[in-house]
């Protein structure tokens, strides 16, 4: 029996199209565009950054919206509206200079911003007040990651017996490395009870940390792949809280993320030069043009491109990069690309490798999207060898774009690269096990003798590759049976239904 549509607010600190630093934002950004496609009343809840001017679409709310906090209240200048593009979705952000005009969403050029604490315990209780001061109260809250893993945990004690108190909570772990971890007055900042300060809660080794809190106090938990939902269950991907996870391993599911084709489709992308597809690829030799001009490489279409595009910090394990391009270039004749920004370190190390091997190594410090586009589409390899990877994204585009991934067998990337079998009609890409700079020679040489050596294999990848379906449409189902799933559990838990089907 087809169900009603759901009422679902997305709580997020990050949404695309609008405010980024990975691929959270994308995926908040793609979930929002499918359920409201498919029928649902999205909305979502995020700041008002000092980078985001309003545009003439958008609209400012009337009247005052107070948020409350520890017992006193804070008046807001402005609650800004507008529509999810492509979609009939609400996205409402939260103007507050004093926490959001600022040009980094988590850090400064010091480290993580000192009032963290209160900026999100902000955010989280400003999506609270906003489903109260509008009435509108959702059947199910989805939040992202730590900073809004308080709102799990209002739902559970001062707004549980409040219209708000039948919404089910939906908590996606994005990354479980980052879990906002402060001081105990934090909880009277919040104005949450001081009860919810133990070990079986939100405590943790005295302090207050938000991922747990939101883990333990939600309905039901998401994360961004199958396999990193078990990884994090061990004490080797748990970051500590692996015993919490295992702890609710029965309301736990991993679902892999999907990519936004209307954003990522090399047949209709508006960044590229020229545009391509699996059945007429002529396009993508345009691009590696483009590319090779771009990033100061030699023009040769002959010669493999290797491209690697993350934030540049210890998770991408980019350093184990910088480490081998010496020997790279010495053995192998292939070009490299970079396009990150972070450690100050590994982005000299990266500068000097393109003093070093000119011509040979392309390297651009910053945040480009459009740069990303055109690295993706020129390139024949994308280089992803990440320590830890819930999910990922970068690998994805890559295989839209023909682009075969060469990974590390963690997380996410092992549920969405398929391992090239040499003499086999099969596979999307390479994977290597170990976190080494020496295991990830081997990979990238055993890439090369692909292209070199065997080019009807590459090419068989690469169609393999361009033909997997990376769309959200499976996984937007998922999404939609874990919070029917929620739904239910959270009425059942409150004596309202009687029974929780497992999706
Ligand atoms: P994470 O969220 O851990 O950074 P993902 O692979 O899920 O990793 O998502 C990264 C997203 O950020 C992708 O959309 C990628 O294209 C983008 N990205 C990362 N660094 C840059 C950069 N320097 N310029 C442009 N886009 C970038
Ligand atoms: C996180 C993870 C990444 C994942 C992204 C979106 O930033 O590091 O693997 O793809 O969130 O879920």
């Amino acid at each position: 029996m087809p169900k009603a549509p759901l009422k679902i607010l997305q709580v997020a600190p990050e949404v695309t199209p609008f405010s980024k630093v990975g691929g959270l934002a994308d995926v908040v950004g793609a979930l929002t565009k499918e359920m409201s496609r498919a029928g649902h009343d999205v909305r979502v809840i995020t700041p008002l950054y000092g980078f985001l001017e309003p545009k003439e679409d958008w609209t400012a709310e009337p009247g005052a919206f107070s948020v409350h906090l520890g017992g006193y209240k804070e008046e807001f200048t402005r609650l800004w509206k507008t529509t999810y593009p492509g979609s009939d979705a609400q996205v409402y952000f939260i103007e507050y200079g004093k926490y959001y005009d600022r040009h980094e969403i988590y850090t400064g050029p010091w480290g993580g911003h000192s009032d963290n604490h209160e900026r999100f315990a902000f955010l989280s209780r400003a999506a609270i007040d906003y489903c109260h001061s509008r009435q509108w109260y959702p059947d199910v809250i989805h939040c992202h990651d730590w900073t809004v893993g308080f709102v799990p945990v209002y739902l559970n004690t001062t707004e549980y017996n409040t219209p708000l108190g039948r919404a089910a909570t939906v908590f996606t772990i994005h990354n479980l490395m980052h879990q906002g971890i402060f001081g105990r007055e934090v909880l009277q900042f919040a104005g949450l009870p001081p009860e919810v300060f133990r070990p079986d809660n939100l405590e943790s080794m005295g302090l207050v940390n938000m991922m747990k809190g939101g883990i333990y106090n939600s309905t039901k938990i998401t994360t961004v792949s199958p396999n990193y939902a078990a990884e994090i269950q061990g004490p080797e991907y748990g970051c500590g809280l692996n015993h919490v996870l295992k702890y609710r391993a029965g309301d736990l599911i991993g679902i892999i993320n999907g990519i936004d084709t209307d954003e990522w489709n090399p047949a209709t992308d508006k960044h590229l030069p020229a545009n391509f597809s699996a059945d007429d690829l002529s396009g993508k030799a345009k691009c590696k043009r483009k590319l090779q001009e771009r990033m100061g490489l030699e023009h040769d279409s002959k010669v493999p491109i290797f491209c690697a595009i993350a934030r540049l910090f210890d998770q991408k394990g980019l350093d184990l990069l910088a480490e081998i391009v010496p020997w790279i270039m010495s053995e192998m004749n292939v070009q490299i690309t970079l396009l990150g920004a972070g450690d100050g370190g590994l982005e000299q190390s990266f500068l000097a490798l393109q003093e070093r091997f000119h011509g040979k190594v392309g390297v651009y410090i910053g945040y480009n999207n459009q740069l990303a586009h055109l690295m993706e589409a020129g390139s024949d390899f994308f280089v992803m060898p990440s320590r830890f990877e819930p999910c990922g994204l970068n690998q994805m585009y890559s295989m839209a774009y023909g682009t075969l991934p060469i990974v590390r067998s963690t997380g996410g990337l092992v549920d969405s690269v398929q391992q090239y079998v040499e003499g086999r009609e099969r596979g999307t890409g390479f994977r290597f096990d170990e976190a080494s700079a020496k295991a990830l020679y081997y990979a990238i040489g055993w890439a090369c003798s692909t292209w070199y050596d065997r080019p009807d294999d590459y090419r068989m990848l690469q169609q393999n590759a361009m033909r997997t379906d990376l769309s959200w449409t499976q996984s937007a189902d998922k999404y939609l049976d874990v919070y029917h799933w929620a739904q239910d559990a959270r009425l059942r838990g409150m004596g309202i239904l009687d029974r929780t089907p497992h999706p």
